[in-house]
């Protein structure tokens, strides 16, 4: 299908030290949720829930795998284990299966000790307060506070990449290194306290079509970090010894090392580095995921 042409998004405000008034910021508000009216990602599935653990699911997805990933995998991983106890029940290889395509696989296991915490230590439910929600496996202040206004609809202020370039982009223009610091009282007067989850989707949608249309104003922000390359990191080797073991028994470490080609050494430190973390198990004749 073909992507609606993007509307002009708001402009950069002037350059200036003093904050912008309370007409700006209303004008402000105005143009994002008009944007979002009109263009609003409203068919996103975890959009269509306020189920916490369906939420929980999406926001430690969403931390760092793009959007169209997460809409194939969303579904299939809900499918096998659709809450709290079947996730905390499951063999943790059959969740680093389920998996496989998103990457950064130890969300997958933060999310399966995630599960086993809240079974554990809240009956099975989630706790509708970002401070306990982010002592959880997996979960930072941003998603617990994320997880708080689209499970729980609770007018929490937080920031993440999107909410960033949006602020950086509307109040920040030409400056370089701005703080959250600096962002915060802003999207604390921004917020829209009796529709905290609709804002943070407006927020959200008109940060991701900003990325396409200016250059990223995240850039400028001091929480910036470029990404590494994936091509030839630790972090595809990683992902393809992984993928290797996945539907396997066990596999001899000398047929891991050939598969991978490379360097033998490098290979054997990230295999040593996925055991300690928990991912596999190593025996005599060989690794496998572990159980
Ligand atoms: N909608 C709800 N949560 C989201 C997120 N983290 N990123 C993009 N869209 C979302």
């Amino acid at each position: 299908m073909k992507k609606s042409v993007q509307q002009p998004l708001v402009p950069p405000g002037p350059a200036r030290s003093d904050p912008p008034s309370d007409a700006e910021i209303a004008g402000f508000k105005k143009q994002v949720l008009a944007f979002y009216k009109k263009h609003g990602r409203h068919d996103m599935p975890w959009r269509h829930t306020k189920d916490p653990y369906r939420i929980l699911v999406s926001e430690i997805m969403l931390q760092q795998t793009q959007v169209g990933r997460v809409t194939e995998k969303y579904p299939e991983f809900l499918a096998a284990f659709p809450d709290f106890p079947a996730l905390a029940r499951a063999p943790q290889s059959a969740v680093v299966a389920a998996w496989q395509g998103m990457g950064y696989n130890r969300r997958a296991l933060a999310l399966k000790k995630c599960a086993e915490n809240v079974v554990g230590g809240y009956g099975g439910t989630l706790p509708p307060d970002p401070a306990i929600l982010a002592t959880l496996p997996g979960i930072g202040p941003a998603t617990a506070a994320s997880i708080c206004a689209f499970a729980f609809n609770l007018p929490v202020v937080f920031i993440e990449t999107n909410i960033r370039r949006v602020f950086i982009h509307a109040f920040f223009p030409g400056r370089d290194r701005v703080d959250d610091r600096e962002l915060l009282p802003l999207v604390t007067r921004a917020l829209d306290k009796d529709h905290p989850r609709e804002w943070y989707w407006a927020l959200m949608d008109y940060g991701t079509a900003l990325k396409n249309t200016v250059p990223n104003p995240n850039r400028r922000s001091a929480a910036y970090v470029k990404q590494a390359p994936f091509t030839g990191s630790d972090r595809e080797i990683r992902g393809r010894i992984l993928k290797m073991l996945v539907g396997r028994n066990r596999i001899a470490r000398t047929e891991i090392l050939a598969g991978l080609g490379g360097d033998p050494d490098r290979a054997g430190r990230i295999l040593s580095a996925l055991e300690s973390e928990g991912f596999l198990a190593k025996d005599r004749r060989g690794y496998r995921l572990k159980e």
